[in-house]
């Protein structure tokens, strides 16, 4: 009993010290460095898709990839063309960010808590949808559909990167209570019915149709 209950300790202490290892490797900084850089990347990024979208700029750039055939179209140059240029040219950079996060979390794998490879390919992946509903976007003429998917997928980019420096942080914290995380959820949950909704309106020009008929939508008179 005393042998089996000291060998039980060990282990113990053998699962805490690999845990310990695990969370104060030298590269957890690095990460975390990382992933507060790609939330503010993702963050302007949706908000110069955002500004793309109310500028009606979304065709400015009428091809795909290129825009006028040009990687730096300085002939067609206006605001619009810019929004859309620029909007494209960030996409790419925040996707080379998070290509370089997947790719260390690979090299390092053994020195990090093994659920970080795992999220950084899930943000690869959703990375790389989200570029390619930004070419459907164009090629199908910003299709509704298109357009809020693409809206929804970068959302769903944000939450990811979100929890991923959450839990770099709160590694020491246990699990938050049920009714805590469904409070935070609710919300979340609202936000993005309601953005695709806003979303649906908008790439559908639903306004614009209540506004010229106007006997249809008497709420907005
Ligand atoms: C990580 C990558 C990307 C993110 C997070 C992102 C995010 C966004 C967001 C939030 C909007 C505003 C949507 C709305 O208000 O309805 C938008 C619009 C747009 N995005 Fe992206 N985008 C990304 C990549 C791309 C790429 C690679 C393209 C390639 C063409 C693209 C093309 C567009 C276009 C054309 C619009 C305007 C749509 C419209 O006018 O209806 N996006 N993007």
């Amino acid at each position: 009993m005393v042998f089996e209950s000291k060998l039980l300790c060990k282990i113990i202490g053998f699962i805490h010290l690999i845990n310990n290892q695990l969370y104060k490797s030298k590269y957890l900084p690095i990460f975390k460095r990382l992933g507060i850089h790609s939330v503010f990347a993702l963050i302007a990024l949706i908000v110069i898709g955002g500004a793309t979208r109310v500028m009606e700029a979304g065709l400015a750039c009428p091809d795909w990839p290129l825009c006028y055939g040009s990687f730096l179209p300085f002939n067609h140059m206006n605001l619009r063309v810019f929004l859309e240029w620029f909007h494209r040219l960030d996409a790419f950079l925040v996707g080379v960010l998070i290509l370089f996060k997947f790719t260390l979390s690979i090299i390092w794998r053994t020195e990090i808590p093994n659920w970080l490879p795992k999220t950084y390919s899930l943000l690869l992946f959703l990375v790389i949808v989200q570029g390619s509903f930004g070419a459907l976007t164009v090629i199908n003429l910003l299709d509704s559909y298109t357009v809020s998917g693409h809206l929804l997928i970068a959302f769903l980019l944000l939450i990811t990167t979100i929890s991923i420096n959450q839990n770099l942080e709160n590694d020491a914290i246990q699990e938050p209570l049920i009714w805590w995380r469904l409070l935070l959820f609710v919300p979340l949950l609202l936000t993005l019915i309601q953005s695709f909704i806003g979303v649906r309106l908008s790439s559908t020009w639903s306004a614009h149709i209540c506004l010229s008929f106007n006997k249809q939508c008497l709420i907005l008179n």
